[in-house]
């Protein structure tokens, strides 16, 4: 695992995009996995300002979200696909056709997610982290090797995305479909990005933690290349 501290969000999400661009200008035809939440906006802007100032084009590439809420309908404004159309798919090339965020609440949807995803490989899977250290929404818990799922979510969770719901945590929904934490580790490459003091425990039982169901992003301690880019803030309870 190599961590990269920043100094500040911006930083933080230059360097995530700097090996973004790199991917993608090398491998034109690349596969993405994608995340939503705060901590990637920075990144999706720094790739839409570059495609709009210097033509990086994403027409070839193909992209899988982690997770989508169940109950919300696609066009809702708090679904996940509606999150990444506006900060991300609409201010680039990438035909929406290539783009998939899960959808469902069923058994049967979680296995074509699954089956799509085990038709290609995923270059790199971008992860933002859970204050309880999930990744999509794999909360503490979770197998290492569970494939896409349908997850009941933490009150933690909930809590932490009501700032979505008007502060109002009965309005998150209670269920979502998520990558599970086995289809995550089948990417060629793992790019997590997280700032802020909240994330500072998730940070430190990932990197230096024991390996544990107690924290999912601990299983990424097993996986060969991961890169982990966090702000001070965030590095603020790792000790080397
Ligand atoms: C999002 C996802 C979640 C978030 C995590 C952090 O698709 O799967 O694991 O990455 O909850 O969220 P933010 O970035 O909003 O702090």
């Amino acid at each position: 695992m190599e961590v990269i501290v920043c100094d500040n969000y911006e930083e933080l999400s230059l360097k995530a995009f700097e090996i973004m661009k790199k991917l993608v200008t090398e491998k034109p035809d690349a596969v993405l996995g994608l995340a939503t939440g705060s901590s990637p906006v920075g990144l999706y802007e720094n790739m839409i300002k570059d495609h709009k100032e210097n033509g990086t084009t994403y027409k070839d590439i193909t992209t899988y979200n982690l997770d989508e809420y169940v109950g919300l309908d696609r066009d809702d404004e708090q679904s996940y696909y509606t999150f990444m159309y506006e900060n991300l798919f609409s201010g680039i090339d990438v035909p929406l056709e290539n783009t998939h965020v899960p959808y469902g609440s069923t058994e049967k949807e979680c296995l074509e997610y699954e089956s799509q995803l085990e038709k290609v490989s995923v270059d790199i899977q971008l992860l933002g982290i859970g204050q309880n250290g999930h990744i999509g929404f794999n909360e503490p818990g979770t197998p290492f090797d569970e494939p896409t799922h349908i997850v009941t979510l933490t009150e933690n969770t909930r809590e932490a995305n009501a700032r979505f719901f008007e502060d109002d945590i009965n309005k998150v929904p209670t269920h979502a479909i998520t990558m599970g934490i086995g289809t995550i580790m089948k990417a060629k490459k793992v790019l997590l990005v997280a700032n802020g003091e909240n994330k500072a425990d998730a940070i430190h039982d990932m990197v230096e933690g024991e390996p544990s169901v107690d924290c999912a992003a601990s299983a990424l301690q097993n996986h060969p290349d991961v890169v982990v880019i966090v702000d001070k803030a965030a590095a603020s309870k790792l000790s080397n």
